[in-house]
């Protein structure tokens, strides 16, 4: 990995920590931290070594949102810089997040406001420390949310939810968060960082090609016509079939049908190679 300025970036255990890293500005998202998002997660995109990707934010914050001054003001009367600013924001947060060929959490450590809530629903799970404050504050200052942040809350939080904090901008905390399906759960602060790692540790012992091919599947079918879904999903079983290198399927069959090791429905089948 190249050295980068606004993010950092961290594998152990085939657990890849990405960190939005300006605390001194919240970890507001400039420019510069997008171009290197984009450049990282292409990157970690065929990473051998990366298992579960995490994104977070350094110091009291997990994101700004987006960088009032750098992505709006200074871009405001260059459209080459404004145009190019967008799509990078939208290529890294939107298609290499949400499609990332592993699972990602997005750990929602403290500020999450504005634009932030697009990596925070491209990642596929989401955990927040109590303390978190949320907030819709497009309202605020005058504008709509933009980007794909409507859209991204018509999809994560109920109806009313969304409506209610897009219209008012009022801040929210990380049980309403959980509340309102915004997050898979919210801890304790200080419990935060030991919540990330139990469920990585769940994760790390199921098939990264078949959660792969789960999500890819779930983030497409979500959008398609029935028969449209059965043909993909039949298709997907398939390519999985070919793609799994550990033969998971086989595995599983036979250590339930004969050798009688477990029981699917309450645990997964062990892997050779995860020390499961
Ligand atoms: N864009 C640009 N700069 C930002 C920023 C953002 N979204 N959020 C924070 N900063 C900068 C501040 O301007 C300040 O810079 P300075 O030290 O050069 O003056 C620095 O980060 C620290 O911010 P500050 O407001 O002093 O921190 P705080 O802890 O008191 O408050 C927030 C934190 C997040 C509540 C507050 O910074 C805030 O409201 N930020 C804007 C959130 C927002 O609406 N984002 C846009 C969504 S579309």
């Amino acid at each position: 990995m190249p050295h980068y300025e606004c993010i950092s970036v961290e594998t152990e255990d085939r657990v890849t920590t990405v960190t939005l890293n300006r605390p001194h500005k919240r970890n507001a998202m400039s420019p510069q931290l997008n171009d290197e998002m984009l450049d990282a997660l292409t990157r970690l995109s065929t990473d051998a070594g990366t298992d579960v990707l995490v994104l977070t934010g350094a110091g009291d914050s997990f994101s700004a949102g987006m960088d009032l001054k750098e992505y709006f003001r200074e871009t405001d009367h260059d459209q080459v810089l404004a145009d190019k600013a967008r799509w990078t924001m939208r290529e890294w947060a939107y298609n290499r997040l949400r499609f990332f060929p592993r699972v990602t959490i997005a750990a929602v450590n403290g500020w999450c406001f504005g634009g932030a809530f697009m990596p925070l629903v491209s990642c596929d799970l989401a955990i927040a420390a109590d303390e978190a404050q949320f907030g819709l504050s497009e309202v605020n200052w005058g504008i709509l949310p933009g980007g794909l942040v409507t859209k991204d809350i018509a999809l994560s939080m109920g109806y009313r939810d969304a409506l209610y904090y897009a219209l008012t901008g009022e801040t929210f905390g990380g049980q309403r968060a959980r509340e309102i399906g915004l997050v898979n759960s919210s801890v304790p602060a200080e419990e935060l960082g030991e919540a990330v790692r139990e469920l990585t540790a769940k994760l790390r012992k199921l098939n990264p090609e078949v959660l792969r091919s789960t999500k890819e599947t779930f983030r497409h079918a979500a959008t398609m016509s029935y028969e449209q879904a059965t043909d993909y999903m039949a298709a997907k079983s398939a390519q999985l079939l070919t793609r799994d290198g550990e033969d998971g399927r086989q595995k599983g069959l036979t250590q339930f049908l004969d050798t009688k090791e477990i029981k699917p429905g309450l645990a997964p089948y062990r892997r050779t190679d995860s020390g499961s």
